[in-house]
């Protein structure tokens, strides 16, 4: 697929309803080769939850398709889906309460913006923080949150993984990312494709460092960030 999988997202016209489930059709696309990263970066070598599982928190759950598919591959991994928007939060939570592995935890309304303290986080407590295709529907304000909220609210040498089109030198590629950029820009001139050497920068900043790009379908890319 050459063209930008995440149009679907900009326009929000191609979701559809299962109940009052949302089901996003570039989440559905999407969901199985981020699972496949992540099989990577996160531990999971037993079946049942204890105090001592390790938190993985998603920012901007959307739909809530992600956490439901990534869930039953970790069963010994606590998921916290998040939302900005209330009106998310009954799509997510029927994915939470239908999670064959009951490792979802209710959605909370959370935005990006404030500390993770506003709702309970301590500092150095998360194990895993994940962002999918928020960084470019959102105003920088919301980038910047995201990385200084993972600066101080992941343990130390944990993971941030995002996901989304990203540019790099200042390039976006290949020209659907160019035409999706654009759109984005005429919804609203504060979104827009994030440059990688920009979110380098912001990462130094707050004591992270971009570990592995990894190439994904539909121009997208998976960018793995550690806490120092
Ligand atoms: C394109 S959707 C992506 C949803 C989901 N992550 C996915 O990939 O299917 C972008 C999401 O970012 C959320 N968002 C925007 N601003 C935010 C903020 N300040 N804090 C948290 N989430 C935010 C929106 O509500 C929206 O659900």
């Amino acid at each position: 697929m050459s063209k930008s999988d995440d149009v679907g997202y900009a326009s929000y016209q191609n979701e559809s309803f299962k109940g009052e489930k949302l089901i996003y059709p570039a989440a559905s696309r999407n969901k199985e080769p981020i699972l496949h990263v992540l099989k990577r970066f996160i531990i999971s070598d037993t079946d049942t939850l204890n105090d001592e599982s390790p938190i993985f928190v998603e920012i901007a759950s959307g739909s809530g398709q992600h956490v439901a598919h990534f869930a039953p591959h970790f069963p010994d991994v606590k998921f916290q889906p998040s939302e900005v928007d209330e009106n998310l939060l009954g799509s997510i939570s029927i994915y939470a309460t239908n999670c064959p592995t009951k490792n979802i935890l209710q959605p909370i309304l959370l935005d990006v913006r404030n500390n993770l303290s506003c709702y309970g986080f301590e500092e150095n407590s998360i194990d895993y923080i994940y962002n999918a295709n928020m960084m470019h529907i959102s105003p920088y304000e919301c980038t910047i949150g995201l990385f200084e909220n993972a600066g101080t609210y992941l343990k130390p040498e944990a993971f941030m993984i995002t996901y989304g089109p990203y540019s790099k030198d200042g390039v976006i590629t290949p020209q659907s990312n160019i035409d999706f950029n654009i759109s984005l820009k005429q919804r609203n001139p504060l979104w827009g494709i994030r440059d990688i050497n920009d979110l380098v920068k912001l990462a130094e900043l707050n004591n992270l460092s971009l570990i592995d790009t990894i190439e994904m379908p539909a121009n997208n890319k998976t960018l793995v960030w550690k806490k120092n």
